[in-house]
This record gives structure tokens, sequence and C-alpha cells, in this order.
């Protein structure tokens, strides 16, 4: 196979490349003092392989040449960043905005931030932590050397272009220095890359007790191997931000790889993207009891396109594991009810549909999250943050409630419904899982429910319901499903 230099020289090119972006200076201490001017951007050996993690080789950067690729700017929310040949999804842009919100809450509570972007793909993230979230200071680190440019070059661009009230506490300090030299570092001490193995940079900072404020894990498949070093390198009331995009694990097909990845044996249930997030907070959960820590959700995301299953949670310390919210959940296959199995419980079995003789139909799933997915007030207070940043001015209505298809562009997101779905779903009397409105139809062997009236009528009896951000024709309620069944049914329009 043919290798591609990763730099190619700019004074070979035949002509200025319509899109670059202005020169930008930036400081390579590893070659001892000297500026580097760069242009761009481009690993073509990553991009050939198809797959992104095959782009992650020992290469000796040539540094003598530049490659120069034109390529289309893109924009988030007003951030302007190359993507080059890394791994980049424009689908997770509502995951970006809506951690940028956190952070940004979290920076107006505590006046710092410092964010640790520990598999930072091109950097769009710690770019838009610096100009969204205000950042005092962002390390962005890919274990893929050859996107350092890309990434301090992403990064020189949001710094540049936005504004940043410099009269702040946040800079780190020089002593708590890492262990390995930076790539690339911002002459004004507001970021810098690394192209080290996340667990590295993760450990070298708890090492060194330089703790982050929000550390972003956003890795592949169920790869939870860096959660635990991530706890270890958070301020206490810091926020990690952890990703998985296992669907295969969440929807029961492989129990053992969620066992080994999250301490958690999933079998097939209706909920099974909801269980996604719940299988990921309880992993969390108990790396953080490790470590005699507690974590609490502040908001959870599923997105389609994966699956991805994002999780923005809140670190404390705690003397003793608190098992109120991490417990089993039972799924009876032939009633179809869910309840909660507190661990001591687990020897009581059976769903109250079948005779003592019978063989239970039910499964038992976890141990997992089956607290609340979000924080009401932190959902609250992103919402506010959101209005004030005019991000959820002019929201459409998601086209994804329209057709059947999954959302593929950034025009289908809808922040404001989300947020606001969101903060519904923060109620803590809901029980865990979601109802299909299908499977209401299904048992009433009626026309399906419409869900605003049901989430009406429930409210009516006196139940918590409210929708889904994951399942759009869902709802979300502590009304065991046949009592939904039965308000349906006497909801039902009279034919
Ligand atoms: C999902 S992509 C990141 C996307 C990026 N955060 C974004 O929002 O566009 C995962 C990244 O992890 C990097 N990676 C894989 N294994 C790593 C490791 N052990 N340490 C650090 N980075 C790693 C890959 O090179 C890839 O760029
Ligand atoms: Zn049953």
């Amino acid at each position: 196979m043919a290798t591609f230099s990763r730099l190619v020289a700019v004074a070979l090119l035949p002509a200025p490349v319509p899109f670059l972006p202005a020169l930008q200076t930036c400081q390579n201490p590893l070659k001892s003092g000297h500026h580097r001017t760069f242009t761009l951007l481009y690993c073509r050996s990553q991009a050939s392989s198809g797959f992104p993690d095959d782009g992650i080789r020992e290469e000796q950067p040539n540094v003598g040449k530049h490659v120069v690729e034109a390529e289309k700017m893109r924009n988030e929310r007003g951030v302007q960043f190359f993507v080059g040949s890394s791994f980049y999804r424009e689908e997770s842009a509502v995951g970006r905005d809506l951690a940028c919100l956190a952070a940004a809450v979290y920076k107006k509570d505590k006046g710092r931030l410092h964010v640790l972007d520990a598999l930072s793909g091109c950097g769009i993230r710690a770019a838009r932590y610096l100009a969204h979230a205000q950042a005092d200071f962002v390390w962005a680190n890919d274990a893929c050397d050859a996107l350092d440019t890309l990434m301090a070059h992403n990064l020189s661009l949001a710094s540049s272009s936005s504004t940043y009230d410099t009269d702040h506490s946040g800079q780190p300090s020089q002593e708590l220095d890492s262990y390995f030299s930076t790539n690339f570092k911002d002459e004004n001490g507001r970021w810098q890359v690394t192209t080290q193995d996340a667990n590295k940079v993760l450990l070298d900072c708890y090492i060194r007790k330089n703790y982050f404020d929000l550390i972003d894990v956003d890795s592949f498949g169920s790869d939870s191997v860096f959660l635990g070093s991530a706890l270890s390198a958070l301020s206490y009331g810091g926020l990690i931000y952890a990703t998985s995009t296992d669907g295969f694990s969440s929807g029961g097909h492989r129990p053992c790889n969620a066992l080994a990845s999250y301490g958690a044996y999933i079998r097939p249930m209706t909920f099974a993207n909801e269980i996604g997030l719940r299988m990921l907070i309880g992993g969390v959960v108990r790396e953080a009891a490790l470590r005699n820590l507690h974590v609490y959700p502040v908001f959870s995301h599923y997105s389609f396109h994966g699956p991805v299953f994002r999780v923005m949670l809140r670190v404390l310390p705690s003397n003793q594991f608190l098992t109120k919210d991490y417990n089993f959940i039972a799924f009876c296959h032939k009633c179809g009810e869910t309840e909660v199995v507190k661990w001591s419980s687990l020897g009581r079995n059976k769903c109250s549909c079948v005779s003592s003789s019978s063989v239970s139909s039910r499964t038992l799933n976890g141990p997992l999250w089956t607290g609340p997915l979000h924080s009401t007030d932190d959902v609250k207070n992103m919402t506010e943050m959101a209005k004030s940043w005019g991000w959820i001015e002019g929201d459409l209505e998601p086209a994804y409630e329209r057709r059947r298809s999954p959302p593929v562009s950034t025009k289908d997101r809808n922040l404001k419904k989300l947020l606001s779905i969101m903060l519904e779903e923060s109620n803590p009397d809901l029980q865990v899982g979601y109802i299909e409105l299908d499977q209401i139809s299904m048992r009433s062997k009626g026309s399906t429910p419409k869900r605003d009236d049901l989430i009406v009528a429930l409210h009516q009896e006196g139940y918590a319901a409210s929708r889904s951000h994951v399942q759009p024709n869902a709802i979300k309620t502590n009304c065991p499903l046949g009592k939904c069944v039965e308000i349906s049914q006497s909801t039902a329009p009279q034919r």
C-alpha cells in the first residue's frame, strides 16, 4: 500500500487554496522554541483506512514537508473548524451543544473551567469548550499523532475568534506540567495539544494532582477503559462526559460484553436505548465507588446515529457506596411489566402475573442506574443558558417526528424541544424505561393512543408521565402497563 507523507511543503503549492484561513502561529516546544507556522491539516494515512482506529500508527512526522489539502471549513454554532481525515460526525453536534451548555453553567457557578478532551479527533469539542463555555484552559489529546496540527489549528482559530475575559484566575500552573511534551501550546496558555494514549494523559494528571473540571471521554464502542482514570483526574464536583456506542450490549445481545465493560448483565428489553444510558451511568457509578466517589447525572442523551449514548455526570466524594439508584431491572416477557429490584430483594424474582408453580417469565438485568436520567436544576440552567445564547430561538419541529429514518443533518436538531423533554424526564417519580404506544394498542386491541392525550389522562389519574427523548412514540410513567392499557381504553375516541 502506498504511504503518504503527513505534511507537504506549503512552498510547493501551485496556487493559494481558497478555503484556507489566515496563517496561524503556534509554538511547538518540540522544536526548541521555534515558532512553527502551519496552514493545514490532512492525514491521508488515516483517511485511506476507512476506519478510524486504523489511523493510529507510529509515523514519524516529516517536518520539512507540509500537506495542504483544500477542505471545506465547517461551522458549529459559529465555531469554524476543519475536519481533515479525523473521525467526525456532524450528527453529534447536539451532544456537543449539550456539553457546552453544561460546561458554561459549571463555569458560571464555579468561576473556573479547565477541560481535558481526552479523545479529541479534530478538536471540535475542545474548540467549542474554549469558544462557547469560555474555558480557561483546554487540553486536546488524541492518540493519532497525525492529528496534532489539525487540533492545534482548530483550537487556535476558536480562541482567537472568540472573546475571552482575560481577567481570570484559571491559568494552568507551570509546576503541574505533564510528564510528556506537548505537541503544540498556545502562547497565552489557554490550550495545548498532545498525541498520547488517553490513559497515559489521565493518569499523569492524577499523579501530578493536576485535576480538571470537565473530562470528555468520547470513545468508540464499549471502550470503558478510560472511565476510571478520568474519574481519578477530576476535581471534586467536576464533570465527566462519557460515551458508549455499543448498541449490541444495550440491546441485550452481548450480555457478557456488557458485564465486562460496565459490570451489568443485560438481556433484551423493550426499552433498550434507555438501557444503554443506564448501563453507561451504572458503569461509571461502579468505577466511582472504587475511588470513594459517587456520580449523579447532569443529563443523559441518546442519539439514533450509531447509536450513541452520552452521559454528563457530576462527581462528588462519598465514603460509602450509595446503592439507592443502582439496582436491577426486572422485565416480564409475559405481561410486559417492569420493576426495579433492590439488592436486598434479589431472591424474590417472580412476576405477580405468574402462578407459584410456573417458571418465572421475567429476567433480571443489571446492576445499572435506576435513578433519574437528568438533574432538573441542571437542565433548567442549561435551558436558560441556551436562551441567553440565542440557541433555541427559531428551532424547527424535528423532522424525526415526521419520518421513520433517523435525522442525518444538524438541521434536524431541535434543542428547545430536546431540553423540554429532558426536563419532563428528570422527574424522579418516573419508572425506569418507557412504554411504546404500540405495546398499549397491541394489548388493548384498539387503535394506538395519542401520546400527549395519554400523558394528560395519566396525570389526571395521579400518575407521573412524560415524553421520552429516546423514543418519540412512547411515554415514560410510573403507571403499570396493565393500568395504562385501561386508561388508554377509557380515553379512546368512541366510534
Ligand atoms: C469518536 S472519535 C472522537 C471524535 C471527537 N471527540 C468529536 O467530537 O468529533 C475517537 C477518537 O479517539 C482516538 N483514540 C482512539 N484510541 C485512543 C486512545 N487510546 N487514546 C487517545 N485517543 C484515542 C481516535 O483517534 C479518534 O480520533
Ligand atoms: Zn408478568
